[in-house]
């Protein structure tokens, strides 16, 4: 079978919101749905590896803020290639906390809810969480993100964590006016304005690396 084949399937865009006793941080995912109503369950897959993992298993919580378009890929950028095990990820993101003690992202987002964990299944690689929604938000602002928005607009990659993660594109896509970000995989090909002549202090629009972790493509 061809790894096409599981491309195909579609996905949003969301914040989950953690807390670790009185730390509070947050990831990306792509990977939330509605798997059932009366009350309304939802799933997430999570990382093994993912701080988040180990924060929703401790809290048996999380909240679940739905990105729109207008969300920036620099929030994704910093939510979604750092762990919060490094440090403060929220440091630059507006959130608030509930009094549950987690935190809403809420960076141009649609709508929020809490989710309060009921039941696990376990891959090798993932942590699939099913949660029942027990508040959230009134009303819906914007039109929310899809994965493929994120791929084709904002021009976003998905890190190794990721459950639908995929290789970079082959280099024989890329030529040699490309430079790719080695942290997400961004490419950057404005033929307006060479890489070279970017700002030393410059940095990647999706994951807020530096200049210098892009490389040539066809040095990749
Ligand atoms: C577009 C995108 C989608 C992602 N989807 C998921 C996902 O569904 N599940 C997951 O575990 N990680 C996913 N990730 C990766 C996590 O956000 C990433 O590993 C993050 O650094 C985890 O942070 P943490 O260690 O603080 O939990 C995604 C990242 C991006 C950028």
């Amino acid at each position: 079978m061809t790894s096409d084949v599981l491309g195909t399937l579609t996905y949003g865009m969301y914040a989950i919101g953690v807390k670790c006793g009185e730390k509070v941080s947050a990831c990306i995912v792509n990977t939330v749905q509605q798997v059932a109503y009366g009350p309304d369950v939802i799933s997430v897959s999570v990382s093994h590896d993912n701080y988040s993992n180990e924060c929703i298993r401790k809290s048996g919580l999380f909240t679940v803020s739905v990105l729109s378009e207008d969300t920036s890929g620099a929030v994704i950028g910093a939510l979604g290639f750092s762990s919060g095990r490094d440090g403060d990820k929220l440091k630059n993101i507006n959130y608030r906390v509930l009094a549950e003690g987690v935190p809403v992202v809420r960076e141009n987002i649609c709508c929020w809810f809490l989710c309060k964990v009921v039941g696990t299944a376990e891959t090798r690689s993932h942590t699939v969480f099913l949660a029942e929604v027990v508040a959230g938000s009134d009303s819906v602002k914007g039109k929310p993100m899809t994965y493929e928005y994120y791929h084709r607009v904002i021009k976003g990659r998905a890190p190794k964590n990721a459950p639908t993660f995929r290789e970079n594109k082959p280099k024989k896509e890329l030529n040699s006016e490309n430079w790719v970000c080695t942290i997400c995989g961004y490419v950057y090909n404005d033929p307006l304005v060479p890489f070279e002549e970017l700002s030393d202090d410059w940095i990647c629009p999706i994951c807020g690396a530096p200049k210098t972790a892009f490389r040539r493509a066809s040095s990749t």
